[in-house]
């Protein structure tokens, strides 16, 4: 299917360099973040809320616009583009929102169909014709996402992790060079948000797609990434494969709060008394 148009074998697909956000407030939201992503790689995108996640993945698509810095990709500079050239750029970055994004009143289909829109001219879009092309596409793309069954419902009838299957056919309907998923799997039970997760890197892997996905949950990540970027206060502080990621890395990501979570080893068991709890948790501080 769909592969990269733009590179070549072992060509780099997307290159941040020395990208920095400074907001209004002033606050350096993103500090000086370098990294490539070659083609058909899946990076996970970690670190403590506030770390400057959504704002790298706004930056490379350029919902914000980066104070410093530069964002390539297949050697086109998103961050100089304007008017046509960028709304060019944008139509090959598929986007996945946490909050899915749908629009409600709309069927599965018309959603999906609706990755189509920055391509048909604005008369098709307004009275929903689609070429019979977008039309077979977005079938093949919703029995992927295993969703066929649900090709007519609206939006507002689907579950949580259906309507996510839906923003993930969207977003390849739109035929992506790179795909940015914002956090696909914090509103959804543990079991679904493995099944999306996996649904998410399959579709990568067959189309050579690469994809940024931000996301809290380590284990997560380190079951599904090839790669593994740390953000810590606007910073990179880690990037590696998912098995470096250790005990120290964690620490320097999220500091020592949040050891219980990740490692099941440190974690307190019920039986254990409030003294012992609170010993632990000293322990956990640095204090003992
Ligand atoms: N539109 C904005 N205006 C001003 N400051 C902002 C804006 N968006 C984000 N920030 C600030 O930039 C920093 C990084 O925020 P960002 O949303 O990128 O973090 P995040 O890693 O995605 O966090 P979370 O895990 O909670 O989603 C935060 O301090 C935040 O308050
Ligand atoms: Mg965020």
């Amino acid at each position: 299917m769909a592969r990269s148009r733009l590179a070549s074998p072992g060509q780099d697909m997307l290159r941040v360099s020395s990208l920095s956000k400074r907001y209004k407030g002033g606050e350096d939201a993103l500090r000086g973040v370098t990294f490539d992503v070659p083609a058909g790689q899946v990076v996970a995108l970690i670190g403590p809320s506030g770390s400057g996640k959504s704002t790298l993945i706004r930056c490379i698509n350029r919902l914000v616009t980066p104070t410093k810095g530069r964002v390539e990709l297949d050697d086109t500079d998103i961050t100089r583009l304007g008017g046509r050239g960028l709304r060019r750029a944008r139509r090959l970055m598929g986007m996945i929102f946490q909050e899915y994004a749908l629009v409600e009143r709309l069927t599965v289909m018309e959603n999906v169909l609706s990755g189509r829109l920055g391509y048909v001219p604005f008369w098709r879009s307004f009275f929903r014709r689609f070429p019979q092309s977008d039309v077979d596409k977005a079938f093949a793309l919703l029995e992927r996402v295993g969703l066929s069954e649900h090709v007519g419902k609206r939006a507002s009838d689907l579950s949580g992790g259906q309507r996510q299957r839906v923003g993930i056919a969207r977003a390849l309907e739109q035929d992506p060079a790179l795909l940015l998923v914002d956090e696909p799997t914090a509103s959804l039970d543990p079991k679904t948000a493995r099944q999306i997760m996996r649904l998410v890197c399959e579709v990568c892997r067959e189309r050579d797609l690469p994809a940024i996905i931000s996301m809290h949950d380590v284990p997560l990540a380190k079951m599904f990434a090839d790669r593994i970027i740390g953000l810590r206060a606007g910073e990179i502080v880690f990037d590696g494969p998912p098995a470096e990621l250790d005990k120290a890395v964690l620490t320097e990501i999220y500091g020592e709060e949040d050891w219980t979570q990740i490692h099941p080893e440190h974690e307190v068991r019920p039986e254990e008394s409030a003294e012992d709890r609170h010993a632990h948790e000293e322990r956990m501080a640095g204090l003992r």
